[in-house]
């Protein structure tokens, strides 16, 4: 297998029906939800960017032209701010504009799982390594979690996932790593285990939705049958994948919220506030009183 290919493109699959988060999903992609003034799709895409990605690929369905209409260009809107003299607004979206034909869209016609969300790619990555990333996986830290995944491929090369740690008791939630050797960017993964019981869990390391690739993935995933929750999982194929291919993890420094649990969503929020000047100093004064006057009344009631 030839190693170290440059990784150009990037998938993020957009298909899913976002259950978790009706009635507000009924009739927007739940990747358009924002986190503070930003939807939680442009969190990947600049993470992706930053990381040296040239090309986005998404898997999109049906209900989910908000996001292509989202990363294309408003001249009706640019036109009117212009007239209005609000330049800070239009060179922000300008500046967010992806460069024309550096994304593409593909469509996964029955939301079968992200598995089959990844092998719908597969003739627009073509026969190279490719980044992955699940949108609503929302990471903070001071460096992006795929450029941190990007040192580790540079260093092994073969596929490569970022990984957290959960509390112990958590691993039944995630899907967990083997630790083997260690690397100097991370280490060896050993074994990968759909939510196990803490009891069994090889570690407290959760796959955190960042991944790097390489293209064999998509032969597996092809014929790879249901698994869990009756979806095509992708892990039951980077499992067999993992038979005759090296995975490593890279520990990620930062912190991920799961967006795509409501938890996890107005966790971001609070977290991508504090680090906005324009909202810091007042959200310091009023979530703690939000918090305390919650209190009374809860105790009041
Ligand atoms: P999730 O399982 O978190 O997304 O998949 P979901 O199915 O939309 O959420 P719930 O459980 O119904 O609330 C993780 C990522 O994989 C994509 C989702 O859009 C999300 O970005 N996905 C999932 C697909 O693209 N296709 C699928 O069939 C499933």
């Amino acid at each position: 297998m030839e190693q170290n290919r440059p990784v150009r493109k990037a998938v993020i699959p957009v298909a899913g029906n976002g259950t978790r988060f009706l009635p507000a999903t009924k009739a927007m992609p739940k990747e358009m939800l924002t986190i503070v003034d930003r939807p939680v799709v442009q969190y990947a895409v600049d993470e992706a960017m930053q990381a040296g990605i040239e090309h986005i690929i998404f898997v999109t369905s049906r209900n989910k032209t908000a996001i292509e209409d989202y990363f294309d260009s408003a001249p009706e809107l640019i036109a009117t701010l212009t007239r209005s003299g609000k330049t800070t607004q239009v060179t922000q979206l300008e500046k967010m504009l992806p460069v024309a034909g550096t994304v593409s869209y593909t469509r996964q016609q029955v939301p079968l799982g992200l598995g089959h969300a990844v092998w719908c790619a597969r003739e627009l990555v073509g026969n190279e390594p490719f980044a992955l990333l699940l949108p609503d996986m929302v990471s903070y830290g001071r460096q992006g979690c795929m450029a941190g995944l990007m040192e580790l491929y540079e260093e092994v090369g073969g596929n490569v996932i970022a990984v957290e740690e959960c509390a112990p008791e958590e691993t039944s939630s995630y899907g967990i790593v083997a630790m083997g050797t260690s690397v100097q960017h991370g280490f060896e993964v050993t074994g990968m285990v759909e939510k196990p019981d803490p009891s069994v869990a090889p570690s407290n390391y959760y796959i955190n939705g960042r991944y790097i690739l390489q293209p064999e993935i998509f032969e597996l995933l092809a014929g790879q049958e249901r698994g869990a929750g009756n979806e095509i999982q992708l892990t039951d194929s980077m499992q067999r994948l993992a038979k005759t291919q090296s995975f490593h993890a890279h520990p990620y420094q930062g912190r991920t919220f799961d967006c795509g649990s409501k938890r996890g969503f107005i966790e971001a929020n609070v977290a991508f506030s504090m680090l906005r000047a324009d909202m810091r100093d007042q959200l310091s004064v009023s979530l703690p009183e939000i918090l305390a006057s919650h209190e009374t009344r809860v105790q009041a009631a």
